[in-house]
């Protein structure tokens, strides 16, 4: 969504800030600025386009501001211009805040400050802030912002200043996350960790409700009633490498490459060496409860939709549990029925999508359990949650999810043969045999990974089509899913993904010799049936791109190109059959010069619905 970075402390905030943002910039980057808290008053610079602009704007001059405040915005409201870039001012110039997420009533909010005499400079919904603050501005600041909170309906965060108390900063969150980091004679917020991650890793994460008043040597918390309260500082574990591009040239290659150590982590400790599962870490998910359930709803949006999407197949093939999956921003408004026995997971690797959010929060109201597969400690989605289940990919910035896409498979995976175990629905032996399977994928992954490729290749002879149809079956057909979604979103060229055996009620008009069509091929007991598939295909003189399993002769022969990944049980292929998909958008957009990290139009987490 955007990305917000405030600094108290002894050092210039200027570097601070600019640096903060440039770590979280895949949060959002169609315009951003920064202010700085001079002696003279609020220095605001704000540029339209990514961070680049900022910098250019902000110029080499140093500035001694200790307090300052960064934000890099994906419009809501306004367009993406530098009048509607954050920070916003009040009409005297002395407050100024940086917001992320909405303030729905701000239409009402801003007649009402017109009324009584406030101008505004820009089209957004935050600007209000900024002159309801100003309304209280004689009580102090952290007061006023706690005055302004009550007035303001939506979810958001936002941090503010005042020249008239330049030793601080303020800063409030609602179902949109801020974090504090506090350092040595300093203290930042920020809407995600990496943007303080180099100066410290004592890190708060906030409660919604929660006013922060941060000086440079510590942080006053309080309710929004003005309580003081208690907030838990931890260690953040992760390490700031984490934000680098360790020496690939783009942090999506990076997290494609680090796919084999994300699915290790995630199944670390959690898969037995005899191929049995022990999720014993989540409380809750014990026998008794599992054999009770009657139905899973899965809700998620995205990739994240697509990997519950591949597991809901083997949910129900493995451990026979009927599954409904749904896009959580259609999933929260067809007024399902939930029942006590009916489990909803929420998958959502930043843990703070809108929409699934509120879906997971519909369910949980309507006395369903919620458990929220999620990467981030401390998310919303943790909170919102009767149990969490975490990958551990590490911290992803290519806003095309890849690594966390995968580590979400397996973790749903390790959940399906644990649901097949207490329901006693497969053998013991048949289960360790999977389970022993699952402990080899990473390593499978990283021989895919290491092979020589003709993906670049492929990638040349296609990157100038107009349109790719993506073709599978089963759980195939939801990585094909994935695959399309990929290289619409880094490429921009459209695609389309479809069941195969639906190919030809319709789809089959859209095949020539100018659309390529991807198949995913693994060799599921449905194989024979995409064979047939592919020969309609090919009929129609459409190439054939297939994602197949080594040596499988058929398909060579069927095919203009292959992508071979490893032979593994077809339950837990799409972990391997993804990855040709992921490199294979990947080259087509590095081939048309496109921003694969930051794709346009997108952020990496949409906090809106
Ligand atoms: C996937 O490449 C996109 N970045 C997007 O579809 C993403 O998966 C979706 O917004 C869900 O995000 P979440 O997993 O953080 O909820």
């Amino acid at each position: 969504m955007c990305g917000i970075v405030g600094y108290v402390g002894r050092r210039p905030g200027k570097p601070i800030i600019l640096d903060g943002l440039k770590r979280l910039e895949y949060r959002g980057y169609d315009s951003a600025g920064l202010a700085l808290l001079e002696p003279d008053g609020i220095n605001v610079v704000r540029a339209v386009g990514n961070l680049d602009a900022l910098f250019l704007a902000a110029g080499e001059d140093s500035s001694d501001a200790c307090v300052a405040l960064g934000h890099t915005r994906w419009a809501t409201h306004g367009r993406p211009t530098e009048e509607n870039a954050h920070p916003h001012s009040d009409c005297s110039g002395r407050i100024t805040i940086v917001l992320n997420g909405i303030v729905e009533n701000y239409k009402e909010l801003r007649e009402r400050l017109v009324a009584k005499g406030h101008t505004f400079g820009s089209e957004t919904d935050a600007e209000v802030v900024a002159h309801l603050i100003e309304e209280h501005a004689d009580e102090g600041l952290t007061t006023a912002v706690r005055a302004a909170l009550g007035e303001l309906e939506g979810h958001y965060s936002f941090v503010a200043m005042s020249s008239d108390e330049p030793d601080r900063l303020v800063g409030t969150r609602l179902e949109t996350p801020l974090v504090v980091g506090a350092g040595e004679h300093e203290m930042f917020f920020a809407s995600a960790i990496p943007a303080f991650l180099c100066h410290t890793r004592r890190v708060v994460v906030l409660e919604d409700g929660d006013v922060v008043t941060l000086r440079a040597d510590g942080a006053e918390y309080t309710d929004v009633a003005g309580n003081a309260i208690v907030r838990e500082e931890t260690e953040f574990p992760g390490d700031d490498d984490a934000a680098e591009k360790a020496g690939y040239e783009t942090f999506m290659l990076k997290e494609i490459h680090e796919q084999p150590a994300a699915l290790r982590d995630t199944l670390a400790g959690r898969l037995r060496e005899d191929g049995t599962v022990d999720l014993s870490e989540v409380e809750g998910l014990g026998d008794e409860f599992l054999r009770r359930l009657r139905r899973i709803f899965i809700v998620a949006c995205g990739t994240s939709f697509h990997a519950g999407l591949i597991v809901s197949y083997a949910i129900e093939q493995l451990a026979r549990v009927p599954v409904q999956i749904d896009v959580a921003s259609e999933f929260r408004y067809r007024r399902p029925v939930f029942d006590p026995d009916t489990l909803v997971i929420g998958i959502t690797q930043s843990g703070e999508t809108a929409d699934t959010l509120a879906a997971m929060r519909l369910a949980r109201e309507a006395g369903s359990p919620v458990l929220a597969l999620t990467n981030i400690m401390g998310s919303q989605a943790t909170r919102d949650a009767d149990f969490v289940l975490f990958t551990r990919a590490g911290l992803e910035i290519g806003v095309a999810a890849t690594k966390t896409h995968t580590a979400q498979v397996a973790a749903l995976l390790l959940l399906a043969l644990r649901l097949a175990w207490a329901r006693g629905a497969m053998s013991e032996a048949e289960l360790t045999a999977l389970g022993r399977e699952l402990r080899q994928v990473p390593e499978l992954a990283e021989q895919l990974l290491a092979r020589p490729s003709a993906i670049e290749q492929i990638a040349q002879r296609y990157h100038d089509e107009r349109f790719f149809l993506y073709l599978g079956r089963g759980m195939g057909y939801a990585v094909c899913l994935e695959g399309a979604l990929k290289l619409k979103e880094i490429s921009y060229i459209p695609t389309e993904a479809y069941a195969a055996g639906e190919m030809k009620h319709g789809p089959i008009a859209l095949l020539n010799s100018e659309s390529p069509v991807v198949v995913v091929a693994d060799d599921g007991p449905v194989f024979p049936k995409l064979v047939s598939n592919i020969e309609e295909v090919r009929a129609r003189g459409a190439d054939v791109i297939a994602v197949a399993t080594d040596d499988n002769e058929v398909i060579g022969e069927l095919s203009k190109d292959v992508l071979w990944v490893p032979k593994t049980d077809h339950h837990l292929a799409p972990i391997l059959t993804v990855i040709p998909l992921q490199l294979l958008a990947y080259h087509i957009a590095g081939i048309k010069g496109l921003n694969v990290d930051q794709p346009r139009n997108l952020a990496k987490t949409v906090t809106v619905e």
